[in-house]
């Protein structure tokens, strides 16, 4: 194998080298990929689109099964490329299944060069150094006592209209099916001065919108510069005072910590948008209890409400498991009538996977698969009936979008609508940045089409 040359020289005379980010899963996934670029980005190392690279990164995903099979074959192709690339090429799996399976992956693909946890790529350079001195592969999979988002690069590169910044990671909530607690560790929620910071310094580089992420967001609480204890709602007041800055969204949160500070925000804040990711995953209370969701149905019930009640115009998503152990008819039945009368703009549903080392994996009343997928269809057909009403009822109306670039033909223009759905108008005056009133003329599954609404004048910003 050909190393490229050792990095610590690069460290000090950049020696223009390719990297490559392969992201899969969620949006933390993808968040941390960019910084994992920015980091890299002083040592020389510049993005390519195609994994043609000298340094390849697999930033990999565990939530579901498949996920190691998913990863090995795209080691095997990666390792035909390794073989025929003239310069060589180091490859380095990163993320969930790095922090989960680390020594497997060594043993089973030992071209790969760099194996790194979901809190290890602030020591990339280090990482890198390492691998150049002793030639042989480097694991890093320790939870470190400091925090990775301490360690970024202030000097970020351009960003587009629509940033993500995360300000908590891990989860301590333990729901008897997921991986998260145990591949992003314990929740730790970043200071509100280094949020705000980066928060200022995205919109300098030109956001306008700012979507808050987490995996349990909601759980955000930290020490404010004022000396006193900040909740989310607060954290968001602070942003929203940010001149430039337009819209804020926070992502993903959990029904238990949606406290009523936080709700009344999606009143009071008004560059806070109408639309909540709330996951629920089931709407029988013997399963949500078997989950160890720590809530039930009328929790649920009684938020939605709320929400509802203090921003008429909100719009829900949420996420939902079918066939989780012990799952009857009824149980489905009941998840049925909670979508029914809840009424979804977007959701995301999965088949009940065994998570090896959960404790739900081992529960011995695991529901058979047809049975799976028979109630998956079901489920997906009233969701889809839901998201297609929503989008349709938005023909005729007007809102703001945030446009973010040109769209997929001539003379098209592309933006977000206040719910997150892909608008896209005919027009030539429209700037990267800009947002712009509009009437949706046409509701297609994914996408709206809209023309400019110049009789429309509302302020730029939604006001509640
Ligand atoms: N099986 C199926 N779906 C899962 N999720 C998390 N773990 C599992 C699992 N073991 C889903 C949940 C969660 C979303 C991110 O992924 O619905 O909210
Ligand atoms: Fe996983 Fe539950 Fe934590 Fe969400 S709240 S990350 S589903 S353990």
């Amino acid at each position: 194998m050909t190393l490229p040359a050792p990095s610590r020289p690069l460290t000090r005379a950049p020696n223009p080298r390719s990297l490559h980010v392969m992201t899969w899963g969620c949006q933390m996934n993808a968040y941390d990929s960019g910084r994992m670029a920015d980091i890299l980005r002083p040592l020389g190392f510049t993005p390519v689109p195609t994994p043609d690279a000298d340094l390849v990164i697999l930033n990999t995903c565990h939530i579901r099964e498949r996920a190691a099979d998913k990863l090995f074959s795209e080691l095997g192709r990666l390792r035909t490329l390794k073989e025929a690339r003239p310069g060589g090429m180091l490859i380095a799996v990163a993320g969930c299944v790095a922090q989960a399976e680390g020594a497997e992956i060594l043993a089973r693909a030992p071209y790969v060069d760099l194996v790194m946890g979901s809190q290890a790529y602030h020591r990339l350079p280090a990482l890198l150094d390492a691998l150049s001195l002793s030639g042989a592969p480097v694991i890093d999979t320790d939870f470190p006592a400091e925090q990775k988002f301490d360690h970024l690069p202030s000097d970020q590169a351009s960003q587009g209209p629509i940033a993500f910044l995360a300000i908590q990671e891990g989860c301590d909530k333990f729901c008897t099916f997921c991986v998260v607690p145990y591949t992003r560790g314990a929740e730790q929620s970043r200071p509100a001065a280094a949020i705000l910071a980066e928060a200022r310094r995205l919109v300098a580089l030109g956001a306008r919108e700012i979507a808050l992420l987490g995996q349990n967001v909601n759980a955000w609480h930290g020490d404010g510069p004022d000396g006193k204890s900040w909740s989310l709602a607060r954290l968001l007041a602070a942003l929203a005072e940010i001149n430039d800055l337009a819209r804020l969204r926070y992502t993903t949160s959990h029904p238990r910590d949606m406290s009523a500070d936080l709700i009344a925000a999606h009143r009071t804040n008004s560059k806070l948008m109408p639309f909540l990711h709330l996951p629920v995953q089931s709407g029988s209370d013997l399963i949500l209890a078997a989950m160890n969701r720590r809530h039930n149905v009328d929790l649920f019930r009684r938020i939605t409400a709320e929400l509802r009640a203090n921003r008429p115009d909100i719009a829900l998503s949420s996420d939902f498991i079918v066939g989780f152990p012990g799952e009857t008819e009824a149980d489905f039945q009941a998840t049925m009538r909670l979508v029914a009368e809840t009424g979804f703009a977007l959701a995301y549903s999965f088949k009940y996977s065994r998570r090896p080392g959960t404790p739900a994996a081992d529960a011995p009343d695991q529901v058979p698969e047809p049975v799976k997928n028979a109630r998956l269809q079901e489920l997906q057909a009233l969701l889809r009936l839901q998201q297609d009403d929503f989008n349709r009822a938005q023909i005729g109306q007007q809102f703001d979008v945030l446009f973010t670039g040109p769209g997929r033909h001539p003379g098209q223009f592309a933006g977000r609508s206040p719910y997150l759905q892909p608008v896209i108008v005919e027009a030539s005056t429209l700037r990267t940045g800009q947002i712009a009133p509009v009437r949706v003329t046409e509701a297609n599954p994914n996408s709206l089409m809209a023309i400019l609404d110049h009789t429309h004048d509302r302020r730029e910003h939604q006001a509640a």
